[in-house]
């Protein structure tokens, strides 16, 4: 049985697809949210599903006392998977160095086009005929690390149902890659 643990910064829909595939499986759990964010939406979907969630704000940005908060959450579940899903702080080199190999992230390009924010957006507006997806390991770089599986798909008419496309993939994507990575543990 692997532990799973998901940090979000904001409405979690990535977070709820994880939690429900996981509820229906029996072979592993999400053991708890992280949020660095008290408004995220992410938060009354973590209530609703009756999973355990953290908040832990950045004060005054700073980062190192966020990150020991969070490192120690982890540690107490004996976190096998770190999952960032919308998770919007770029993790420092040491706390990547202390869960190296287990950080996992999603992000809504191809990389390595695309990386940062508003990636969606950016690719549409390029005019690229193919989206799509990277489910990749977290290193020191921005949406650099190691690949673990892209997805794409055709340009849609409108950048609002190519956003809705790209989530739907995601949420079918990556449940199932945390499936496997645990199930490999
Ligand atoms: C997702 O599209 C995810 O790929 C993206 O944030 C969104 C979060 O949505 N992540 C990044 O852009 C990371 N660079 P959600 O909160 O509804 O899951």
């Amino acid at each position: 049985m692997g532990s799973l643990i998901v940090l979000a910064s904001g409405n979690g829909s990535n977070f709820q697809a994880i939690a429900e595939y996981f509820n229906n499986l029996n072979t592993h759990t999400i053991s708890a949210l992280i949020t660095d964010q008290l408004s995220a939406y992410a938060l009354a979907r973590a209530k609703s599903l009756a999973i355990p969630y953290y908040v832990v704000p950045y004060f005054k940005k700073d980062r190192t006392t966020a990150e020991k908060i969070m490192a120690s959450i982890i540690s107490t579940y004996n976190t096998d998977l770190i999952a960032l899903a919308g998770f919007m702080r770029i993790l420092s080199p040491a706390f990547i160095h202390q869960f190296r190999g287990k950080i996992i992230n999603i992000h809504p390009s191809l990389l390595p086009s695309y990386p940062g924010t508003n990636s969606i957006a950016r690719a549409y507006e390029a005019g690229e005929s193919q989206l799509g997806i990277t489910v990749h390991y977290v290193d020191e770089g921005v949406d650099t690390g190691t690949i673990i599986i892209q997805k794409s798909i055709p340009r849609a008419p409108t950048l609002e149902i190519m956003t809705e496309r790209i989530h739907q993939l995601e949420h079918e994507t990556y449940p199932r890659i945390l499936h496997s990575l645990l199930d490999s543990q």
